[in-house]
């Protein structure tokens, strides 16, 4: 049931304008807005994801005890996996691939699109607003982020233009 729930909310609530404020962001904080290409979008919606997991956290039960890190997690537990967290765990390789869609038989048939779509919102506003920069190149008053540990990201992000 909840799959099903996700995947009807997945285009409206997970394709959020955060993970296009924060590629936004990414782009001009490094000097490359508009950008120069699309693999530099290509590269930015791809940090992004991986930085800023729009799904924060996932559901999972065992099924059989499993071994994780020293500790054996029994058979039959409730577990709040945190995806956005796992991309910030030092012992993974910094190449580990990006856990935001889900990894194995679960993976998220929805993440070509979003990833396709995510990148023609910013190269479309690339080419309506070559201009633009942040408001706050410093950081000192930085995007809002939402209270929601399941989906989370910037609410907003101040640019000029
Ligand atoms: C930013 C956008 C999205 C994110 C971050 C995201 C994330 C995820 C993740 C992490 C999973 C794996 C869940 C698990 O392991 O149980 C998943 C599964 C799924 N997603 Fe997405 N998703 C997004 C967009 C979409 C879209 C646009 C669709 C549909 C149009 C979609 C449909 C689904 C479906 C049906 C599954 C279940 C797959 C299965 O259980 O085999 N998602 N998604």
């Amino acid at each position: 049931m909840s799959q099903v729930f996700h995947a009807v909310r997945a285009p409206t609530a997970l394709i959020r304008p955060g993970i296009v404020y924060g590629t936004v962001a990414r782009l001009c904080a490094t000097g490359s807005w508009p950008p120069p290409h699309d693999a530099a979008v290509r590269e930015a919606v791809g940090t992004t994801f991986r930085h800023h997991s729009p799904l924060v956290g996932w559901l999972r039960s065992t099924t059989r005890d499993v071994e994780s890190s020293g500790t054996t997690v029994p058979a039959g537990a409730r577990l709040l996996l945190l995806l956005a967290s796992a991309h910030r765990d030092p012992d993974r390789p910094p190449n580990a691939p990006s856990l935001s869609f889900g990894a194995g038989i679960h993976y998220c048939p929805g993440a070509a699109y979003t990833r396709r779509l995510v990148h023609r919102a910013v190269g479309a506003l690339a080419a309506a607003c070559p201009g633009l920069a942040l408001a706050d190149p410093a950081g000192t008053d930085p995007a809002r982020w939402a209270a929601n540990t399941g989906v989370g990201g910037p609410t907003r992000l101040t640019v000029t233009w």
